[in-house]
């Protein structure tokens, strides 16, 4: 099964599933970012399908075409997304039912979206987390496969729960992603719609 993640920060997620020993195929980023030269030499291949809009006539659906074709050229059957910062079209779901993964600053369904961090400490609530979940369609909106609570601290910025947030996932992700692939390779968890 070979996997692509897609990156758009620090890679410190993508990292830990490197350290985990997982094997990543491709490493797709939609901007210049420490991700990319943080893996060269260390991923099967990686890729910069660089944005260049970043306004309302951003056109999703030509972007995300032209994903699937190199997840495609890769011969990709397995997504994991890792702090990627463009909201992909339907067809990248519709091309892989059930085989995109992503993580979550938050306890879905709170706080979905970009500012999941800094909308939980503006709310007050004094646990928040992170979420592993299937990625469809509609944003942060998936089956959820795993989630572990983190405490908020008085004095927390968004900077140092991030930090506490991002140690967890960097646990996390890595061991919900290697037992959804083994569960794949051993022929289980059939891709959503292949169900009735
Ligand atoms: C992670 O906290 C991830 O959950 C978040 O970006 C960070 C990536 O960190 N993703 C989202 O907020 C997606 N909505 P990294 O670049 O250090 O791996």
């Amino acid at each position: 099964m070979r996997l692509a993640v897609l990156v758009s920060g620090t890679g410190s997620i993508l990292d830990s599933m490197l350290e985990r020993g997982i094997e990543v195929s491709l490493v797709l980023a939609d901007r210049p970012c420490p991700a990319l030269q943080r893996v060269e030499g260390r991923v099967g291949a990686t890729e910069l399908l660089e944005r260049s809009d970043w306004g309302r006539s951003f056109d999703r659906d030509a972007y995300t075409d032209g994903l699937v074709a190199r997840l495609a050229d890769h011969g990709i059957g397995l997504v994991a997304m890792a702090g990627f910062g463009t909201v992909l079209g339907p067809a990248l779901f519709d091309r892989f039912p059930g085989r995109v993964l992503n993580t979550h600053p938050a306890l879905l369904p709170s706080f979905p979206g970009w500012h999941a961090v800094g909308q939980a400490l503006e709310a007050g609530v004094k646990v928040t987390g992170c979420t592993v979940h299937i990625a469809t369609a509609e944003v942060d909106s998936g089956p959820i496969l795993a989630q572990e609570a983190v405490e908020v601290r008085p004095g927390d910025t968004e900077e140092s729960l991030h930090e506490r947030i991002k140690a967890v996932e960097r646990q996390l992700y890595p061991a919900t992603l290697a037992a959804f692939i083994d569960e794949l390779e051993a022929g289980g968890a059939p891709a959503m719609g292949e169900t009735e």
